[in-house]
């Protein structure tokens, strides 16, 4: 490999093995998922030599991009080479008249949208991870985010994909050369590289689609007494035909967890917060913003709105920190991602709000509920101390049983996050015969089982 890249693409300290064997997960902290080098990729040519090697040398490889995962998609399971494309962090072309963008996969979500608001355009997916996660670890994970019930999935803007496959060829896929927004020709093979969690080849370049940006957004905040109100006001809110670009819940924990960490802030104590935006043009955006908190005013008096942006933005920060901030309801305990990204039917949000509290209350455990309640995709964070060998232990009967809570409740043990190493235990009850079909399309392409292995398939 020294010969192939150079040494100082290559990392095997100690030290380098152990940091890139963590992502967010609860599970990293508990087990040793050190690879056995990594290489940091500078190019798409260096990412097809390393592919082509571990194809020669039958070796795993396991694409990474800024490790914010929170399932053990991008740390190694049996060794291998962990490969690092976030230094492919170009913004190659914007092609604004035929709205879309060509970028390397290590592209910070944050940073494109940066660099397409100053041309008033945007890639409207929006995860909380905004400010760390990398468009080629969205598209991985088909990962959706807050704005997912008004745009869709980041797998609804990737027009088209450059691939490295396990055989170390590169393909384009969604027509070569092509710039159009849409396609019909032959299977859709962008469809089948996103969402793959990097089992099926590594994404070098990503052609995305982009939207004008809207031109003014409001906000509208709604406090309730009782949590399951604020299930049935978003339920409430579709059907008076308003259809925000986000609803963001906050339960009682993970106001508190925002107070705590930015008092200035000051959201109002209830069991939970509702955050609708609206976007569009500005009266647009009034009149839905008045239409919302009408509806919602059949649940709580307590609804105001905003629109002017420093407001907007202010109130948004209260979302946009409550991961980080977690922790802070329990002084000296930590946040842990397990069993953190259910998506339930959004008629079944009260009951699956209500389950997690209950959840909580069996393992006396503080379970943080916050998330994407428009589309059902709830965050619960149990917080817990980590020098408790018991509390360990529990915190994953905590998790089990909240995945079990979604799929009795006929939703899915993963809404945005991805399999990885911790949902694979549902894959088989999830997909059923279906399953055996992805696992013909893992085999037929990654013949070796060399890329990112032991991940998503139950072992
Ligand atoms: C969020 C990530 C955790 O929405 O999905 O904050
Ligand atoms: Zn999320």
């Amino acid at each position: 490999m020294r010969r192939l890249l150079g040494e100082e693409k290559l990392r095997h300290r100690e030290l380098d093995l152990l940091s890139y064997s963590y992502d967010s997960s609860f599970l990293t902290q508990t087990g040793d998922f050190r690879p056995d080098v990594i290489v940091v990729a500078r190019s798409a040519a260096d990412v097809a030599a390393t592919v082509r090697y571990a194809h020669e040398h039958d070796v795993p490889v396991v694409p990474r991009g800024a490790g914010t995962g929170q399932t053990g998609g991008a740390v190694a399971a049996r060794g291998g080479i962990v490969l690092d494309l976030s230094p492919l962090n170009r913004i190659l072309e914007l092609d604004a008249d035929n709205l879309q963008v060509i970028c390397e996969p290590g592209v910070v979500h944050a940073d494109l949208n940066a660099f397409l608001a100053k041309r008033r355009l945007f890639f409207p997916p929006d995860p909380g991870s905004t400010k760390m996660c990398t468009v080629g670890g969205m598209a991985a994970n088909n990962s959706r985010g807050m704005r997912a019930i008004k745009y869709g999935s980041t797998g609804d803007y990737v027009l088209g994909l450059d691939v490295i496959l396990p055989s170390g060829e590169t393909i384009t896929t969604g027509s070569v050369g092509s710039r159009a927004l849409q396609s019909s020709s032959g299977l859709d093979l962008t469809r089948l590289f996103v969402g793959s969690e990097g089992m099926l080849g590594v994404i070098t370049r990503l052609r995305l689609k982009v939207l004008p940006l809207p031109a003014s957004r409001g906000l509208v905040l709604a406090a309730f007494d009782v949590l399951e109100d604020s299930g049935k006001a978003v339920l409430a809110v579709f059907q008076a035909g308003v259809l925000p670009s986000a609803i963001e819940i906050l339960d009682s924990s993970a106001i508190k967890a925002v107070n705590l960490y930015k008092p200035g802030l000051d959201l109002p104590a209830a069991e939970a917060v509702l955050l609708f935006e609206l976007d569009g043009n500005k009266p647009g955006v009034a009149h839905d913003a008045q239409r919302v908190a009408e509806v919602v005013c059949q649940f709580t008096p307590r609804v105001r709105w905003a629109d002017e942006p420093k407001q907007v933005a202010a109130l948004w920060e209260g979302r946009s920190v409550v991961g980080a901030a977690s922790g802070q309801v329990r002084p000296g305990a930590t946040r842990v991602y397990a069993g953190e990204d259910i998506c339930v039917p959004i008629a079944r949000v009260p009951e699956a709000l209500r389950g997690i509290q209950d959840i909580s209350g069996k393992y006396e455990t503080i379970v943080v509920t916050y998330g994407h309640i428009a589309s059902g995709n709830l965050h619960a964070a149990p917080v817990i101390d980590m020098a408790s060998a018991g509390e360990r232990e529990r915190v994953g009967y905590v998790a089990e049983e909240i995945h079990e809570l979604a799929l009795r409740l006929g939703g899915t043990v993963t809404g945005e996050h991805g399999v990885g190493l911790t949902r694979r235990a549902y894959m088989t009850r999830e997909h059923g015969p279906a399953l055996a079909t992805m696992s013909l399309l893992k085999n037929a392409l990654d013949p070796q089982g060399i890329m990112n292995p032991g991940k998503t398939f139950p072992e």
